[in-house]
């Protein structure tokens, strides 16, 4: 087949390549649901541990299904002491960096690691779903000159994550917000980080591994990355009353406007919507209106791009709420990796259950029938 007849679907840009029962987008109306219930409803209703439970399990858990979850997921929390010294080895590399190699390395000390069944899979998706949280704030903590801080086993996911970071344990408003942030990112679909993981799971390789592939491909600045970027953004923009001539030399250089813009979403993130909310209120708890107000100016002159379908996402809020939380830049990303366990658990799961490997093709353009010349005679 010539290359002319051959349809190229760049990006795989609205190409199906299986089903799945695990969460749902409707990019136009901007809907999202796992298991078929509403975003906005788990988010304001319940936690990141029950959220989990459902992506993992497919039903909300019994209150007894939900205390042993929890049990579970406290139980898990340490990480070996060579993974420390793991870390310890390569403090100065970015964050993601020193995730990927963490988790990576994990699987050494994992006993199941090799054990692709469905309960061996879901007990470690659960443990590198408290592992992961440990990992990025024991890092933190080395390279600060610090000793790592132990994990609480009575608070939850949330909680621990902040109370990680400076021993503080976290008032229950900042705790609750920590937790929709990580409800609105544990599962998206197949987004790049999911497909990746579940092309590593197509080829019958082990969680560990998909899951080391699902935070390389986060780290990028199209993926995961933003919200860091909008982080720099909000600083270089300074006040409110620039943000108009800072949209507009973007606009002129061709440059993006980061957190705007989405692969499926075409109308409002609804998962932007929930942290909007939770930056205003933590800006005013913090007594700190001026970035809220920075992302409401800059939200203001990227209206003339609704019409084409681009709104504001996740990232763009998410940013000033690790800020204001006084979480440091570089951990945006892995902040994202935290919450996203459960999801590319349930992925890899969904994967193996009716497995195949994912091998598209590419149209060959280049030359043919070329001639061997020997190294001495090339010019
Ligand atoms: C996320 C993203 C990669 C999705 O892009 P996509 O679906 O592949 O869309 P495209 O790259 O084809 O862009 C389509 C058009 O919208 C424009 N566009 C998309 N996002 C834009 C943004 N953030 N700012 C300005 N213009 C944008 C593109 O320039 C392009 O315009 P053109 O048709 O005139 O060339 C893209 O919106 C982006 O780079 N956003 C900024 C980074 C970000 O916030 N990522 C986090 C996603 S959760």
């Amino acid at each position: 087949m010539s290359d002319e007849d051959i349809k190229i679907h760049r990006g795989l840009n609205n190409v199906y390549f299986d089903r799945t029962k695990t969460t749902y987008i409707n990019g136009k109306e901007g809907v999202l649901e796992y298991r078929g219930y509403n975003i906005h409803d788990l988010s304001e209703k319940s936690s990141f541990e029950e959220v989990s439970y459902l992506l993992l399990y497919g039903k909300l858990p019994t209150k007894n299904e939900l205390d042993a979850f929890n049990k579970s997921l406290k139980e898990s929390r340490e990480i070996p002491s060579k993974i420390i010294d793991i870390i310890r080895s390569i403090k100065e590399s970015h964050p993601m960096d020193v995730l990927r190699t963490a988790v990576s390395a994990l699987s050494a000390f994992d006993e199941e690691a090799s054990d692709k069944s469905y309960d061996a899979t879901m007990r470690k998706g659960i443990r590198l779903t408290s592992q992961v949280p440990t990992i990025v704030m024991a890092h933190n903590a080395i390279r600060g000159g610090k000793d790592p801080i132990e994990p609480s086993k009575e608070l939850s996911h949330a909680a621990n994550f902040i109370y990680m970071l400076d021993g503080e344990i976290p008032s229950d408003s900042t705790a609750s917000l920590m937790d929709k942030d990580f409800i609105v990112h544990a599962d998206h679909g197949s987004n790049a980080s999911a497909f990746a993981a579940r092309v590593c799971a197509g080829t019958q390789a082990d969680l560990h591994s998909a899951i080391t592939t699902g935070i390389s491909v986060l780290s990028g600045p199209s993926h995961g990355g933003a919200a860091e970027n909008v982080m720099k953004m909000v600083k270089e923009v300074g006040s409110p009353e620039n943000a108009k001539d800072y949209v507009k030399n973007l606009q002129k250089s061709g440059e993006r406007v980061m957190g705007f813009g989405h692969r499926v979403y075409k109308a409002e993130d609804p998962r932007a919507a929930q942290l909007q909310e939770g930056v205003k209120f933590l800006s005013q708890e913090k007594g700190d209106p001026s970035w809220y107000e920075i992302l409401v100016a800059v939200m203001d002159a990227m209206k003339p791009y609704q019409r084409r379908g681009i709104h504001a996402n996740v990232d763009f809020f998410a940013g000033v709420i690790y800020h204001l939380l006084g979480i440091p830049t570089d951990l945006f990303v892995p902040i994202f990796a935290v919450g996203r366990i459960p999801g590319w658990t349930i992925q890899v799961l969904e994967q193996y259950k009716n497995n195949i490997l994912l091998r598209p093709l590419l149209s060959y353009t280049g030359e043919h029938q070329q001639e061997y010349i020997p190294i001495e005679n090339r010019k």
